[in-house]
């Protein structure tokens, strides 16, 4: 049992993105003591922009190349390939993912090897396998008073959907601009999300489609 976990902030395992993911590990690793974890850190400079070859790659009928950005994207799929479940933090910058969690999406999103494009439209080349989000943000943007659009949980929702990750769960803790009463309410209510989520999930519950699909505001 191998779990992939893909960490984005610009604070590192300083960030709240981060603790609230590996406290999602904590509850994987629980249910799963003899599952390894591999850590693959994707903010900062860790990635290169995509390059020409890889750009044409995405048009031709072959890829032209298997150095530079197609055999990072090819290393990157495999990884993901061979995760039995994926757990990504990220915060929210402008509404959506940073940028280097994009560049991390364009690496594994590639034509081919990940999805399809045919008469039907996009179809999925991975295997379906929980996906997990622990998302933070300054703001809310959930919740019966969102304070700002969210485009981040509907992308990641479309572009891993893309590829054939459909079983995808979000949890947050948003507000963390609010104070540090509002960050510590905030963490409580991810932890008792996630708490109802992993609870639900030895119980059965889990698939009840009601159970899904949490967020945390
Ligand atoms: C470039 C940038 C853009 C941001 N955009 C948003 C935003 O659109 N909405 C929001 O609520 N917070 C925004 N924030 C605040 C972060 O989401 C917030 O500080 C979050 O807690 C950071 O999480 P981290 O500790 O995991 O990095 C932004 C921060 C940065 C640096």
């Amino acid at each position: 049992m191998k779990i992939l976990h893909v960490t984005c902030s610009p604070r590192g395992e300083a960030s709240e993105s981060y603790r609230l993911s590996k406290n999602i590990i904590g509850f994987l690793l629980k249910a799963h003591p003899a599952a390894t974890v591999i850590e693959r850190v994707v903010g900062g400079d860790a990635l290169s922009p995509i390059d020409e070859p890889y750009a044409i790659s995405q048009q031709a009928s072959a890829d032209v190349t298997e150095t530079g950005s197609i055999a990072r994207s090819e290393a990157l799929i495999e990884e993901l390939h061979n995760a039995d479940m994926l757990v990504i933090g990220t915060p929210m910058h402008n509404f959506t993912v940073p940028s280097t969690l994009k560049l991390w999406i364009d690496h594994i999103a590639r034509v081919r090897r990940t999805f399809n494009v045919g008469a039907q439209g996009k179809t999925s080349l991975l295997q379906d396998r929980p996906v997990y989000v622990a998302v933070s943000s300054g703001g809310r943007f959930s919740g019966m008073t969102p304070r700002q659009p969210d485009f981040l949980t509907p992308y990641l929702t479309a572009v891993l959907g893309m590829i054939g990750l459909q079983d995808v769960n979000f949890f947050s803790v948003e507000g963390t601009a609010m104070g540090p009463e509002a960050v510590a309410a905030a963490r409580d209510k991810a932890g008792q999300a996630l708490q109802a989520h992993f609870s639900a999930h030895d119980t059965g519950e889990a698939n009840d489609p009601s159970n899904q699909k949490l967020l945390t505001p």
